[in-house]
């Protein structure tokens, strides 16, 4: 593997390897619950970065250790491209992306079909439309902002969430790592889950996703100014969990949301 540059300019971490629950997650203690009434403002964790960072992976183990509920933003993009391609439709033909968008619904998001490379390529051509990015910005939103009970905050990875969906956020954070590492990574994964994959190529099909994504006018991927910038490529993974649960307990517990 050459040694290509990160992404963005490195600064601490690493990324998380993964909790099996489900989100949205309960809260791991059994403190008073936060949840006080339709006026409040619930705890807010965006999480940014580019493609196999292992930004998935960490918002989940937070969502089960805090009691937030989780939304990986990436499924919606993900879902609209597979409604698109399922229908045999273009992916980069904006008015076909931007129905697609308009039909996605929770019940979409699970479907395992959603986490092929075929599916991931077209989310990021739909991605840069910004007519189907709008369409998707008020179920984002109001996630974070009324996530579901009995969740006493929200956590949403993905590549605008501290730029443009969450820009006040309790906590921003660019999880990145470079590309030989993430796409190491990404490998790994599909080969556990049984797939073939050729490092080779999953290493260029990230560099296309990372250039599109990084490029676009739309939204692009980016690191908000005051996020904390997390380089994962030497950190081990649980190393990192730990790291950031400090920052999102103190965070909290300043904001005296427990
Ligand atoms: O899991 P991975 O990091 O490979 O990708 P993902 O988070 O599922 O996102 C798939 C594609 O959706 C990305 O390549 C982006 O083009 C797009 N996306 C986006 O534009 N904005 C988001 N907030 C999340 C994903």
């Amino acid at each position: 593997m050459s040694g290509e540059k990160p992404l963005t300019p490195t600064l601490s971490p690493q990324t998380g390897r993964g909790s099996r629950s489900p989100s949205p997650s309960r809260r791991a203690s059994g403190r008073r619950e936060a949840r006080e009434g339709e006026g409040k403002r619930f705890f807010m964790v965006a999480i940014d970065g580019p493609a196999a960072s292992g930004k998935g992976t960490l918002a989940r183990r937070l969502a089960e250790r805090f009691g937030f509920a989780h939304l990986d933003t990436g499924s919606l993009y993900r879902a609209t491209a597979r409604l698109v391609l399922d229908a045999g439709g273009d992916p980069a033909d904006p008015a076909t992306a931007e129905a697609a968008a308009r039909r996605v619904e929770p019940r979409l998001l699970a479907d395992p079909r959603l986490r092929g490379d075929t599916v991931a390529a077209a989310a990021s051509v739909v991605a840069a439309i910004p007519e189907v990015r709008h369409a998707l910005l008020a179920l984002q939103r109001n996630f974070a902002a009324h996530p579901p009970a009995p969740a006493r905050g929200a956590v949403l990875d993905g590549r605008d969430i501290g730029t443009v969906i969450c820009p006040a956020a309790d906590i921003k954070l660019f999880v990145t790592a470079s590309t030989e590492a993430r796409a190491c990574r990404r490998v790994k994964e599909l080969r556990a889950q049984g797939a073939v994959a050729i490092y080779e190529s999953v290493l260029q099909d990230l560099n296309e996703r990372d250039a599109r994504d990084s490029e676009r006018p739309a939204a692009p991927l980016a690191v908000a100014p005051d996020a904390e910038v997390i380089d994962t490529t030497t950190l081990d993974a649980d190393i990192v969990f730990e790291r950031v649960s400090d920052l999102v307990a103190r965070t909290l517990k300043e904001k005296e949301w427990q």
